[in-house]
């Protein structure tokens, strides 16, 4: 395992919505993948080491994005929004206490310490805390800004970080973090910007997102080298200034595609990607027995009808990513022979075992960690509850492979991470259709009703 420890958490179904499927889906077409959402969302947050403009474009459509963007407006910074542009301006910053109930709400918001600690000297942010995949802790946050030369403490649940003593500004360090940690590069990539002389971060993060993050930072003054290595060096400059910067597109989003494609036997166009992103991913789907043909910007699967076995163990990137493991686990239920499929990055993200089962798939875990899927001849629908964000989407793609009606509840999850994933998805053809439910009952609808709201493209058998 990567850093981590145990946590219980509890599924929380917030939204009224559900997903009905109809199953057995042939899908053709193109997709157009958005924004990568855990880029927007630290880039959103980069806007507070300046008082010039920030243009973001590529911005998906996500609640994640929507939280960020009230958490950074309560405390003044002013956005203004077209869609998928995001123009944000942090010179008349109110306070530098954030609200735990946003904070609370979207991990992502903790990134918020680094900024406005390198650029105001103080912060107060709450603990951001566990949340559905595991405990997700910020001690490598915490010591690295430590190591810069803050004083931080945790008071009633809440960080509060401020210079030593008469310190100006954060000092730049050498830091080896203690295991790869996204969130903890990014927070201290942002910190260490406006240092004074040289941070050294070592067993960084190389995960695009990162790269990305590295890329608006030297185009907003910043200069850092090693960006995408486990070694980068910041030396720290006194000033920001704003820039217009494109978010890459969502390597994750396009992999759910790729998996919908080979789990319905169906050839499909997805673009703008960087395949490069996706390399490990596309050899897995090759490993399937799909066929991948790449450009610079897009990818065309095109998969056999018999889909091969194959293992999986998630890691840091390069490595298998972890928020495709559950897609992926959908996958290899229909595949021919047993996959072992093991995660190490976080400790309860295998959520999707207990549903996928109810459809008909044979998993056994072992442990918490390790699921052993042994492929079956049909999946069928059923109806169905997302814990957590890629899980819900796990449970899509399963769906559209099975035969008969799927429902699915919890869409809150998947509306953080996934822009407008039924609307793309019917337009390949998929039968789906978001309902709301009647009180906390399903629409109950006749076999021959819910053939008229779903549109058949295709012949099929309904539960
Ligand atoms: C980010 C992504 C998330 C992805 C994950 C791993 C965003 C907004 N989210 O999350 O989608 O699944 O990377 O690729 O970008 N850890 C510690 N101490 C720390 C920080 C992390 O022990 O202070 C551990 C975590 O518990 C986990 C591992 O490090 O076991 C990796 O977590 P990390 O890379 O930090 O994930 P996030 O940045 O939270």
């Amino acid at each position: 395992m990567y850093c981590m420890n145990r946590f219980a958490a509890t599924a929380k179904i917030k939204s009224k919505e559900y997903l009905e499927v109809g199953g057995a889906n042939f899908l053709s077409g193109e997709v157009e993948i958005s924004g990568a959402k855990n880029s927007a969302l630290v880039l959103m947050a980069a806007s507070l080491l300046t008082n010039e403009a920030l243009v973001i474009k590529n911005i998906p459509n996500l609640t994640d994005i929507n939280v960020m963007s009230d958490l950074l407006a309560s405390i003044g910074v002013e956005i203004e929004k077209t869609p998928k542009v995001f123009k944000l301006k942090a010179d008349k910053l109110s306070k530098k206490k954030l609200k735990y109930d946003l904070v609370h709400a979207l991990r992502a918001s903790f990134f918020c310490i680094g900024p406005l600690l390198a650029r105001f000297g103080s912060v107060e942010i709450p603990l951001p805390g566990g949340c559905e995949i595991g405990s997700r802790p910020v001690n490598e946050h915490i010591k690295a800004l430590e190591a810069l030369g803050a004083n931080i403490f945790i008071e009633q649940g809440v960080v509060i970080a401020k210079l030593k003593g008469s310190q100006k500004k954060l000092k730049g360090s050498h830091i080896q973090f203690n295991c790869q940690s996204v969130g903890a590069t990014e927070t201290l990539l942002m910190a260490s910007t406006l240092a004074e002389g040289k941070t050294i971060l070592e067993n960084a993060a190389q995960e695009p997102e990162v790269q990305d993050l590295v890329d608006l930072l030297n185009s907003m003054g910043a200069r850092i080298t090693g960006g995408g290595t486990k070694t980068i060096v910041i030396q720290g400059v006194n000033k920001l200034n704003g820039c217009e910067h494109t978010v890459i597109p969502d390597r994750i989003e396009a992999g759910t595609f790729l998996v919908a494609a080979a789990i319905t036997r169906s050839p499909l166009f997805i673009h703008p990607v960087i395949p490069e992103h996706l390399r490990i991913v596309l050899e897995k789907l090759r490993d399937c027995g799909c066929l991948i043909e790449t450009s610079n910007n897009s990818i065309k699967i095109i998969p056999s009808k018999e889909i091969n076995s194959v293992d999986i163990t998630t890691a840091p990137y390069p490595g298998f990513p972890t928020d495709l493991q559950a897609p992926f686990m959908a996958l290899m239920t229909t595949a021919k022979g047993t996959s072992r499929i093991t995660e190490t990055i976080f400790e309860k993200r295998m959520q999707h075992v207990i549903e996928l089962n109810k459809m008909g798939s044979s998993i056994i875990l072992e442990g918490s960690n390790i699921a052993f899927v042994k492929g079956v001849k049909d999946l069928t629908g059923t109806y169905l509850t997302a814990g957590d964000l890629r899980s819900s989407a796990a449970m899509v793609l399963a769906s559209l492979s099975a035969k008969g009606i799927s429902r699915i509840q919890g869409l809150n999850y998947l509306d953080r991470g996934y822009e407008k994933m039924e609307e793309k998805l019917r337009k390949i053809g998929a039968n789906i259709v978001r309902s709301q439910l009647l009180g906390s009952h399903f629409e109950e609808k006749s076999n021959s009703e819910i053939k008229t709201i779903i549109p058949h493209n295709k012949e099929q058998e309904v539960a």
